[in-house]
This record gives C-alpha cells, structure tokens and sequence, in this order.
C-alpha cells in the first residue's frame, strides 16, 4: 500500500461558491499560486454551472487561464450536466467531476433533475469524456445522509457506485456534502468498495460539520484509501445543501496525515499564507485547528517545526 496521498483542494469551487462576499478572480488566481507553491498539485478551481445559480463561479472562464500551469499540476472542473461537460471540456479541463446525489429531493435541489434523470445524465457525461479522453469522477453526493431526507441507506451508496463504476467513471468521490458521517459509517461504506475494487478508484470528499472529518478521513486512509478532496482554511458550504459548513481544512488533514506517517507533499506552513489570503478575500477568519495551534504555539515564544 502506497505512503502518498493526493490531496485535491477543492477551496476555490467547493469552498468559495457558498461565500457571502464576491471574491475576485485576483483574489483567486493569488489562492491559486498559493497553493501550488505550498505544494499542492490537484486543485479543483472551477465549476461550469449557471451563473445565477452560482454568482462565485461565474467567472470560471476567466480564471482557467489565470491558473499556475505545470506537467505536473492536476486541474479538475465540477460539472451539473451535459452543457457544464462540454464547457469545462472546451476551457481545456483534462478531468471533470459530475455531481450524483442519492436521493431526488437533493438532485432536484441541486440539478433540478430527478434521482432516475442524474443516473441517466451522468451516464451521457462519462460517454462523452470517453468519446473526448476527458477523465471523469463521479461524486456521490449525499453518500451518508441527505440535506432534505435524512441517512442515506449504505446499499443506496453502493448501489449508484457500482452503477457509475460500470457506465466507465474513472474515479468515484464518496462524499459527506453535510458532514452527517462518522467514522463507522465511512468503513460500512468503504470496506465492502475496496473489497471489489481496490482504493486506487476512491477519492473521499468531507465536510467538517460535526467535527468528525478528520477521524472519518483517517478511516478511510486506514482502509487504503489515498486520495482526499480538502478546503484550505476549512472554507466551503452548499447553497443547495442546507446545513453544510465548510470541507476538512487542508492544513488540518496534511496534519494529520503527515504525522501518521504518509506523504502529501503539501507544507502547512505554506498553507498559512493562503489562509491569511482567504480571510482576506472572504472577509472572514478561516483556519484549520492545526493553524491555531501553531500561533498559540508562537505566541508563548516556542520553536514549531511543520514542514
Ligand atoms: N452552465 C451554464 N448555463 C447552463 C448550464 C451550465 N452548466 N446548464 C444549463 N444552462 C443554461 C441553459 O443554456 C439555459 O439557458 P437559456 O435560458 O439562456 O437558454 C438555462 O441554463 C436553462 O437550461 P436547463 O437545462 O433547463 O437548466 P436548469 O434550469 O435545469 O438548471 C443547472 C440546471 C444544473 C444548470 C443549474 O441548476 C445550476 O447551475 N445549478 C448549480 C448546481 C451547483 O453548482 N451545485 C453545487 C455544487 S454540487
Ligand atoms: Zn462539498
């Protein structure tokens, strides 16, 4: 089993799409040469939805080219539908994310499609990115309970996986839209997954809502999973999942999965500085627990030392 982890910063889409303040395409493309100087090489900025439905990501055509570019920078764009594909698709993005919630109230708040049309339109997508040679991940949004209709069924999860799985999605993101979860729930979920799969095709996508993320995560890591999407500064939120807060913060996974021994390839002192950027764009503080420590640290005049 591997000691790298992929850590996807999804701060500037999952993150920043649910702020009050408009935050500029400045102020995102600096976040973006943040993060990759502080190491990171997967980054979701971007989603191609409407507009009005999301003002914060309306500029996702201006900021694609604004973004760090390198052979080894990894760049992936949420997509709703068809018309989002073929956007991110055309804006040159090598990897697009498709959004499947569990249960029709959610794809219809979300997607304004039922549970049976999400399904349908999701096979469309991972088609055409075949036909394209675009990389496709499926978020499984909802995966341990839904914002409007409560605990998601285990086999309601695994049953939409596989389906994803066999129409040919290359990846699946199991994701905690409203960090309901807990660490039980997260083996219930992956163990039986990882069994018929293996964990190379499993992302795992947490929000930090009841403070369970990071043991979820390591729950995960714990069963061989190795790829994690993270919100620098713990930013984010759902316009259309009620309840949802803000994604683990990358800072406080890097952390902690540093310190059990595997590698990210991400300094969270590096981080920091896109820390001090966010609140500063978002017009509020945000920070990882990890972050506050090491000030408090600082404050009482102690060397730290986090790579
Ligand atoms: N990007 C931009 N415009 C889009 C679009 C997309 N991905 N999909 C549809 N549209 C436009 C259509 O072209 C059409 O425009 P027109 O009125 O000028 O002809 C209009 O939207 C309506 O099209 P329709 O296919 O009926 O879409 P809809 O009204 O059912 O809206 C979504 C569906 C998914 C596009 C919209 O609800 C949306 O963007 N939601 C945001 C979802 C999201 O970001 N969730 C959080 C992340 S999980
Ligand atoms: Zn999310």
């Amino acid at each position: 089993m591997t000691d790298q982890v992929i850590i996807n910063e999804v701060g500037l889409r999952d993150g920043l799409q649910n702020q009050p303040v408009h935050v500029s395409t400045d102020d995102k493309a600096r976040m973006a040469e943040g993060l990759v100087a502080a190491g990171v090489k997967y980054l979701e900025p971007v989603s191609f939805v409407h507009p009005k439905a999301v003002p914060q990501m309306a500029d996702a055509v201006e900021l694609t080219p604004r973004l760090p570019k390198g052979d080894d920078l990894h760049y992936t764009a949420l997509v709703p539908n068809l018309k989002g594909y073929e956007r991110a698709r055309d804006n040159g993005y090598p990897t697009v994310g498709l959004v499947l919630s569990t249960t029709d109230t959610f794809n219809q708040r979300n997607l304004n499609m039922s549970l049976a049309d999400a399904v349908a339109s999701c096979k469309a997508i991972i088609a055409a990115a075949k036909r394209d040679g675009v990389q496709t991940r499926t978020y499984i949004s909802g995966a341990f309970a839904c914002p409007y209709d409560g605990p998601t069924p285990v086999d309601v999860t695994h049953t939409l996986t596989r389906d994803m799985l066999a129409a040919g999605s290359d990846e699946i993101a199991i994701a905690d839209t409203i960090g309901a979860g807990n660490p039980q729930q997260m083996k219930d979920i992956m163990a039986p997954l990882i069994g018929e799969y293996g964990a190379t095709p499993f992302f795992v996508h947490l929000h930090d809502t009841r403070g369970l993320a990071a043991a979820m995560a390591w729950a995960a890591a714990d069963l061989g999973v190795r790829k994690f999407d993270a919100s620098v500064g713990g930013l984010g939120g759902c316009p259309f999942a009620p309840g949802a807060t803000g994604n683990v913060a990358t800072e406080d996974l890097v952390y902690m999965l540093e310190a059990c021994g595997l590698k990210t390839g991400i300094s969270v002192e590096g981080l920091r500085a896109v820390v001090a950027l966010a609140s500063e764009a978002t017009q509020r503080p945000v920070g990882g627990r990890i972050l506050a420590w090491i000030k408090s640290q600082e404050e009482r005049g102690r060397d730290i030392c986090i790579s």
